[in-house]
């Protein structure tokens, strides 16, 4: 089927099953474009939660469509790419965050909402990039266990004061993959230009940003600096919002490998088919369910 028709065929079925898309800032561009809404973890996260059809349709990775059946039992949730997952949340599991607790007793656990849901479910709150820090300076604790992202944890230690922070030594493959020769050939090539990254590259990098801040922060901020040129320290998938809402600035990706591929498996032709079979749902044991719901809902309250 051309795209056209099935634009067509996705807008029509949307209204049959009562049915929301939702995307993430990474997905393809014509996955934005027919998505209800697009947006960063936080925001999607807080949608799921309030959204009032039968259906969400999660263009994104299987732990964002996992957290939407956890703050919405009641719906069906479905993930068109049944195999788009993330291997930094699938880099701890239970019985590894299980014995960190165990070597730190007195510690609590802040979980990036890039984990699985057993992982959340042991967890005494949840964060997303654009809350790490607030929701960190909310823990009643000295010691914090944060997992699974060793830059996000630095980045948050970098600033909260008066806590120990015990990071999880798992990253972004992705991200992993700016070098610090990318920094000094996209500055020399742009001199003018801002530099914008995500928390998840590491420690070096983010020194050498003007803003660090999530896709959606990182999306805002460009929009409302006066410069006219920045530099990208995120998935290529930001540039297309970016482009559209300010034509007259120029943006460049500071290394063409800031692809992810997992978010780059969702098609409009797998939207089409999740919609047309209802296809590829996300199910939960109830009781998992239950205990990871706590830790979502509290990261929900620390905006
Ligand atoms: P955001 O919270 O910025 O959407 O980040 C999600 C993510 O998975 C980054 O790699």
């Amino acid at each position: 089927m051309k795209n056209l028709s099935l634009i067509d065929e996705i807008n029509r079925l949307k209204v049959e099953k009562d049915a929301c898309i939702l995307a993430h800032n990474y997905q393809l561009p014509e996955v934005q474009d027919i998505a209800d809404i697009v947006g960063d973890s936080f925001a999607l996260s807080r949608a799921a939660a309030n959204i009032d059809k039968k259906v969400i349709v999660f263009c994104g990775v299987k732990f964002m469509a996992e957290s939407a059946k956890i703050l919405s039992p009641d719906k069906i949730v479905l993930l068109p790419a049944k195999y788009a997952g993330c291997p930094l949340a699938d880099s701890i599991n239970r019985k590894q965050l299980e014995r960190e607790k165990r070597k730190y007793p007195d510690a609590k656990v802040v979980c990036y909402v890039n984990s699985s849901t057993e992982v959340k479910a042991i967890s005494d709150i949840c964060c997303t990039s654009s809350n790490a820090v607030k929701v960190v300076e909310s823990i009643d604790a000295d010691q914090v266990i944060f997992v699974p992202d060793q830059n996000l944890a630095s980045y948050v230690e970098e600033k909260v004061d008066n806590k120990e922070i015990i990071p999880w030594a798992g990253h972004c493959i992705t991200h992993a993959r700016i070098t610090m020769d990318d920094v000094f050939k996209a500055k020399e090539e742009h001199p003018y230009a801002e530099i914008l990254v995500h928390p998840e590259v590491s420690e070096e990098i983010r020194e050498s940003a003007d803003f660090v801040g999530s896709t959606s922060q990182i999306i805002d901020y460009a929009k409302n600096s006066t410069s006219k040129e920045f530099i990208i320290g995120t998935e290529i998938g930001v540039l297309h919002k970016m482009k559209n809402d300010n034509p007259e600035k120029e943006f460049y990706l500071l290394s063409k490998r800031l692809v992810c591929e997992n978010m780059k498996m969702t098609t409009l032709e797998d939207v089409y088919n999740a919609l047309t079979n209802m296809e590829n749902e996300i199910f939960i044991p109830e009781d998992t369910r239950v205990q990871a719901l706590g830790s979502l809902e509290k990261m929900l309250c620390v905006q």
